[in-house]
């Protein structure tokens, strides 16, 4: 059976994962560890992007080559997502050697079927965006509109890709919802891009840029960092399954990967929505592979802020998780993490930007997690040791509204649900009021309503796993009687 492919961008190496990026690696590792556990398992890919130019300038501010300051970076890389738990089944770095041969045999084969040409040409190009731009999308003082840079004119002869050719195709895709991309707004903004004559052909390898993978055919150039970047969500499938594919075509490749390929689920920031959503499948279309074997469904995030504008190594406005995480697992039995998850999730509805602060994320812990989640939680154990109500810990039903919004990868509607669920225990706590049934004696209805409350916290404990995976643990060791205390109060 295929498994549920999910991924995330490939980062740039050039800083440490800060709120931005743990931001869309959360919500695809939230989605991988539902379908693990309520689906038909999961295969999530992340990773690091590191070629180009923007890589290759870090490198000489560190006194490294591009390859040692790669190597150290992205072990940093990989080590923040596996302390802050995210289970990730591969990481692919685009310097790996399958990732190469793949970017290799898929520009080859773009010159095979005349999908690229050669071309002279000159523009403006943003390193720290590693994109062209135009004189029209630059700010004021002539800076790209995402950075703090001046673009670079750049003069060269490229290879360029064909794309005006698979526009018409692609906007039929989305339109047809087969190529499926959530937020709305966000799908009628590569509609719009789709129908705007300016996005043409574009340039996919450079002339001066010595950092990337060599183009076999012409030593004078190698890939633009994007092409190559975007191929990463195949090489990362077929690195994982040490699949040898040299000599291979296209198609054979795709055959063995069929249990993983196409992704379900693609997430990303809303500044790379073009490449994702016109240029990716335009490349996979060229390649000829076939319109169910294109990727399914990109889930388009808004931006942190900081002080109003993105969240960025570049502007140097970052907040990194790890600074949360530690002030909250002092606090907590070690739940950080998932307190940080929770908030981000929460609190940034899908698509909209949201500017987070340290002092906005405790006011949450305190009015959500301790005031609703954990009081309720406390209280019906609580009372369950006190009037000595044994559960059995099985039960049948189903949290609909929970999984509906899975099935639409709406988590903060999944949370919704969950909260739902607490809320009614709470409120029947206080027309119930169990303490009065206790000493009246009326031990039957007491254990009934116990019995139910309990029955709600053990499925609770089930369905929080996938957004809050230590809670879900600890949850669990509180309903087996341990003497543990979940979200307290912050001592003031
Ligand atoms: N390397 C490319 C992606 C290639 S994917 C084939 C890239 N890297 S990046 O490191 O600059 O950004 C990676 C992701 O992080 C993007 O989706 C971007 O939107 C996201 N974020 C970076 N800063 C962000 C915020 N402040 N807020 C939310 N996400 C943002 O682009």
């Amino acid at each position: 059976m295929k498994k549920f492919f999910v991924t995330t961008p490939i980062y740039y190496l050039n800083g440490e994962p800060h709120l931005g990026h743990y931001y869309a690696t959360t919500i695809a590792d939230v989605l991988a560890r539902y379908n693990r556990k309520f689906g038909s398992g999961a295969f999530f890919l992340t990773g690091t992007d590191e070629h180009g130019q923007k890589v290759a300038d870090a490198s000489k501010k560190d006194n490294l080559s591009p390859q040692e300051y790669t190597d150290k970076l992205s072990a940093i890389w990989e080590g923040v997502w596996k302390d802050l738990d995210i289970s990730y089944d591969y990481f692919i770095r685009t310097t790996n050697p399958t990732h190469k041969v793949l970017c290799q045999v898929v520009i080859q084969k773009l010159l095979e079927t005349n999908d690229i040409y050669p071309q002279e040409y000159e523009a403006l190009y943003c390193v720290g965006a590693e994109s062209f731009v135009t004189q029209s999308e630059l700010r004021v003082g002539g800076l790209c509109p995402d950075h703090d840079e001046k673009p670079q004119i750049v003069l060269e002869k490229n290879y360029f890709f064909r794309l005006n050719k698979y526009k018409d195709r692609v906007l039929q895709l989305i339109e047809d919802g087969k190529i499926n991309i959530i937020p709305e707004s966000r799908r009628n903004e590569a509609i719009e891009l789709l129908k705007n004559p300016e996005v043409g052909d574009f340039s996919v390898t450079r002339e001066k840029v010595s950092w990337g993978i060599p183009v076999p055919f012409d030593t004078s150039q190698t890939l633009y960092v994007w092409i190559d970047a975007l191929f990463n969500y195949m090489s990362g499938v077929l690195a994982s399954q040490n699949i040898d594919i040299k000599d291979l075509s296209i198609g054979e490749i795709l055959a063995k990967i069929g249990d993983i390929w196409p992704p379900d689920l693609q997430v990303m920031g809303k500044d790379i929505l073009k490449f994702h959503a016109v240029y990716w499948p335009a490349f996979l279309l060229a390649l000829g592979i076939p319109e169910e074997n294109l990727p399914k469904t990109i889930l388009i995030t808004g931006f942190f802020l900081s002080d109003g504008r993105k969240m960025s190594k570049s502007i140097g406005n970052v907040i990194v998780p790890q600074d949360i995480i530690t002030y909250f697992d002092e606090i907590t039995d070690g739940l950080g993490n998932d307190i940080l998850r929770y908030v981000i999730l929460r609190e940034m509805r899908i698509g909209n930007d949201g500017d987070i602060t340290k002092e906005k994320i405790i006011g949450i812990y305190e009015s959500e997690l301790v005031n609703k989640f954990g009081n309720t939680f406390s209280r019906v154990i609580g009372m369950a040791k006190k009037y000595d109500v044994q559960v059995q810990p099985e039960s049948s039903a189903v949290f609909q509204d929970y999984h509906n919004a899975f099935q639409k990868y709406d988590i903060y509607g999944a949370i919704h649900s969950i909260f739902e669920q607490i809320n009614i225990i709470g409120q029947e706590i206080e027309s119930h009021k169990p303490w009065e049934l206790y000493k009246e004696g009326k031990t039957e209805e007491l254990n009934t309503l116990m019995q139910n409350w309990l029955e709600s916290l053990h499925q609770i404990t089930e369905i929080i796993e996938p957004i809050m995976p230590s809670t879900a643990n600890l949850m669990k060791r509180l309903l087996a009687g341990e003497n543990i205390h979940i979200f307290p109060r912050i001592e003031k």
